[in-house]
């Protein structure tokens, strides 16, 4: 059995917990065990009065590749108790204010669970994409609501369509990201700025997430069900088994016959 112990980190100091990414090795892709420990955390996190804040980030050099494509053919996430759609509930409905440090790149679920954070800094380094299409799937994370939202329809379009990657300054202009730093000095930020606000009154923060959230809360859970349905039964069908094969083997994806 692979020990995953190491791969999610999840250290609590002074009010804040931070959980990092830790699956180099992979480009810190998620499997359905880390989607658990991450589900894990969150939920400890909102239970425990001790942590006030929390951050999520990577590596200086990588964010997140996303989902484990080898792990996603092999345990596909069929119904909406699957480790994936837990941890993206959790995070969607985290009442504390969570700050995310994002370096390298940001695919897939790397860049949708940006949406649900509350302040997200970025390295100059970081590439973010949603190439949910280019895998013979549709997005998550009420990306397909969220994204437009944030974006406007034209820009979401482009990000959800094409999936191209966009870069540091892009997210910034979208409002993806609050700021960008050298890569190597994004996690003290996000960790700074976790402190200052693990120094505020909790209830405030929360009430003020809470009212700052509330005209979404009801459109995000609705989608994020629907695209989870789409997305599960997509998994299955021949085009993303097509992407996803041709990943493993190296090769370009061949769409002709889809
Ligand atoms: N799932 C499983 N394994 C992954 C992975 C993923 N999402 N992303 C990367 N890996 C593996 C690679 O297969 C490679 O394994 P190997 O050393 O056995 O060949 C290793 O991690 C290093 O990846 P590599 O592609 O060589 O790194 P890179 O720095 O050139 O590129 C990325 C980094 C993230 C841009 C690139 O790996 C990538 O595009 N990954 C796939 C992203 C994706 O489509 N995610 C799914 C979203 S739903």
């Amino acid at each position: 059995m692979t020990d995953i112990s190491n791969d999610i980190l999840v250290h609590t100091d002074s009010g804040v917990m931070t959980i990092t990414l830790n699956r180099l090795a992979r480009k810190n892709s998620i499997t359905a065990a880390m989607y658990d420990l991450l589900a894990d955390a969150l939920d400890s996190a909102n239970h425990d009065v001790a942590v006030r804040a929390v951050v999520i980030q990577g590596h200086e050099t990588i964010f997140s590749a996303g989902n484990d494509i080898g792990d996603f053919l092999n345990k596909p996430p069929a119904t909406p108790d699957a480790p994936v759609f837990r941890f993206l509930r959790g995070l969607s409905s985290f009442p504390k204010p969570i700050i995310a440090s994002v370096c390298g790149p940001a695919v897939g679920i790397g860049t949708t669970m940006l949406l649900h954070c509350d302040l997200v800094y970025a390295g100059d380094n970081a590439a973010f994409s949603m190439p949910f299409v280019n895998l013979g799937l549709c997005p998550e994370a009420a990306s397909s609501f969220l994204a437009a939202q944030l974006m406007g329809y034209p820009r979401a379009a482009e990000a959800l369509l094409l999936g191209e990657p966009f870069m540091a300054e892009t997210a910034l202009d979208m409002g993806l990201i609050n700021r960008i730093v050298p890569p190597a000095e994004a996690n003290a930020l996000a960790q700074r700025q976790a402190l200052k606000l693990a120094a505020k009154p909790i209830t405030s923060l929360m009430e003020t997430k809470r009212l700052m959230k509330k005209g979404n809360a009801g459109m995000v859970a609705e989608r994020m069900a629907e695209e989870g349905a789409s997305f599960g039964r997509m998994l299955q069908e021949p085009a993303a088994r097509e992407a996803f094969t041709a990943f493993m083997e190296k090769r370009k994806p061949d769409f002709s016959a889809l």
